[in-house]
């Protein structure tokens, strides 16, 4: 089969980039997506021009590296897979396909396909862990896991980190992904102690980084591939809540009220009011 492809080309970060035209054939349906893109640079480095820079790793829908839109899809048609997951039996002959980077600020071009998803790893390292005393491996069995806190964190470590979540939502949100990373540890008794620390610290990361508000559209789970549902959104929430107001030194600086307000004044020097005088009215004196 004949697959036509319009692909963003983008040299580096600086460079403005734009769509080239590229005519594929020979692609068979087993080939998965990434194999028929090998097969284009393969044709491009022979003719001596640039191959397109995509990501990749495992190619078997684990390791979130790949990722990119087709036709404005993150991971193109197929719901809950990636696009290294993708075989070109899913595509018909001749169809053209654009092939884009995610869009968002935080998810700078590196080259062509490629984005710097680097801010997810520091939204990470900003709480995304369970601190530990080292010593010897503690007995398996002294916290005691409930079955269904289990599932649910297993649902949540599901997230991969590919970055189809920001991608589709029109706020360039990363609510997902934080809630999902927030969740894993925050269901299970040994992610207790700092749950409202790292609720703090990954969604303040996540904000410095330029991710966008989360307003609950849900683009950004009905693209997931790893099939993260939005209740990690609302479990972030309802931690951030809490955390906020046990927290509040690390959620927000506390209001001082200005010199000039009527109720510090009264705060400070509470009104006195002396009793009245036997024939005139009660007056009132700081
Ligand atoms: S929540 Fe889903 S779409 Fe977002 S990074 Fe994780 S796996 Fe990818
Ligand atoms: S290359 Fe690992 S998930 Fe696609």
């Amino acid at each position: 089969m004949r697959i036509v492809l319009d692909i963003w080309r983008q040299r580096d970060a600086r460079d403005a980039g734009g769509f080239v035209r590229y005519d594929v054939g020979d692609v068979t349906e087993h080939m998965s997506f990434l194999e028929m893109l090998d097969v284009l640079n393969q044709r491009l480095v022979e003719r001596g021009e640039d191959p397109v820079a995509f990501d990749s790793d495992c190619r078997e829908g684990i390791c979130g590296m790949c990722g990119f839109l087709v036709n404005g899809e993150p991971h193109g048609p197929l719901p809950n897979a990636t696009i290294c997951q993708t075989h070109m039996r899913h595509f018909g002959d001749g169809d053209v396909l654009r092939l884009e980077p995610w869009r968002a600020s935080a998810f700078p071009v590196l080259k062509d396909l490629a984005v710097d998803r680097s801010a997810f790893d520091r939204i990470i390292a900003a709480g995304g862990y369970v601190s530990v005393r080292t010593g010897g491996a503690p007995e398996a069995n002294a916290i005691l896991v409930p079955k269904p806190a289990a599932d649910r964190a297993m649902e949540a470590a599901a997230c991969i980190g590919c970055g189809a979540c920001v991608a589709a939502c029109p706020n360039a949100s990363a609510a997902l992904f934080t809630g999902a990373k927030i969740a894993h540890l925050g269901v299970l008794p040994q992610g207790q102690p700092e749950r409202g620390a790292r609720v703090m610290s990954m969604s303040a990361q996540a904000r410095a980084e330029g991710f966008g508000h989360c307003t609950t559209i849900g683009e950004c789970a009905t693209v997931c591939p790893a099939g993260i549902k939005l209740e990690v959104i609302a479990r972030m929430n309802r931690d951030w809540l809490k955390a906020s107001l046990t927290r509040r030194e690390e959620a927000q600086p506390l209001a001082i009220a200005p010199r000039t307000s009527p109720m510090r004044f009264y705060e400070e020097a509470p009104p006195t009011v002396e009793p009245a005088k036997p024939g005139a009215s009660a007056t009132t004196k700081s």
